[in-house]
């Protein structure tokens, strides 16, 4: 039997204080309870951001190899690690932050380096298809505000259709949200908020 394998992404730029980060971390502790033989593979966005798209990199993605500038060649070796990564697992967990209504600016970046044709996009007669099927994401998402789908700022939350569509797009439509939301200072919901995040995610391990 292979080994199942969990890719464990952090897109928060805080530390200790990140409460993403800290829902993360209870999530691998849990999963790896259920997955005595599971593997984790580590990708910290947040403290480490990928690259951002450029000219060599467009050039790496969209051109032949065998034409490849050399610039191209070590552009698109990077994009192709987070590739083998995600085609690695067979789950994902992402803990993000909601920034300005939207995905953190170093998960947008990995978004770009992932989204692939050839990789995780194909070509089919009807059109694009994905080729990274048949994996489970959780994903964690913080927010000063109540920006779940149904709360207060629900509206503004475009977080969620973002990242549901991209991950469609490259064959993956098993995924479930997890709120941890109106954290900000001061705010009486927050331990309610946070108790419920804790709850939800030990069910998504069990499921
Ligand atoms: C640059 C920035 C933008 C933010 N934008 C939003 C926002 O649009 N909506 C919201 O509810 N909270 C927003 N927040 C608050 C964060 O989502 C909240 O602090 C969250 O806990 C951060 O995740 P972390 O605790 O994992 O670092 C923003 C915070 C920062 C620093």
């Amino acid at each position: 039997m292979s080994t199942t394998t969990l890719l464990h992404i952090d897109a928060s730029p805080r530390g200790e204080r990140s409460h993403s980060r800290k829902l993360g971390r209870e999530f691998v502790a849990a999963w790896q309870a259920a997955h005595a033989d599971g593997r984790v593979i580590a990708r910290d966005l947040g403290h480490n951001p990928p690259p951002f798209v450029t000219e060599a990199w467009v050039e790496g993605a969209f051109t032949p190899p065998a034409g490849h500038s050399a610039a191209a060649q070590a552009e698109i070796r990077i994009s192709d690690q987070f590739v083998d990564e995600l085609l690695a697992a067979d789950e994902l967990v992402i803990a993000a932050p909601i920034y300005n209504f939207g995905l953190p600016a170093a998960l947008k970046a990995w978004v770009d380096q992932i989204v692939r044709i050839g990789r995780t996009v194909g070509m089919g007669a009807g059109g694009f298809e994905g080729l990274a099927r048949g994996k489970k994401v959780h994903v964690i998402v913080a927010s000063g505000s109540d920006f779940r789908p149904t709360g207060a700022y629900g509206a503004y939350n475009f977080f969620e259709p973002h990242l549901r569509g991209i991950l469609g797009f490259i064959g993956i439509t098993d995924v479930q949200f997890v709120y941890a939301h109106s954290l900000n200072d001061g705010n009486p919901l927050r331990e309610q908020s946070l108790a419920e995040a804790r709850t939800a995610l030990k069910s998504l391990v069990a499921a």
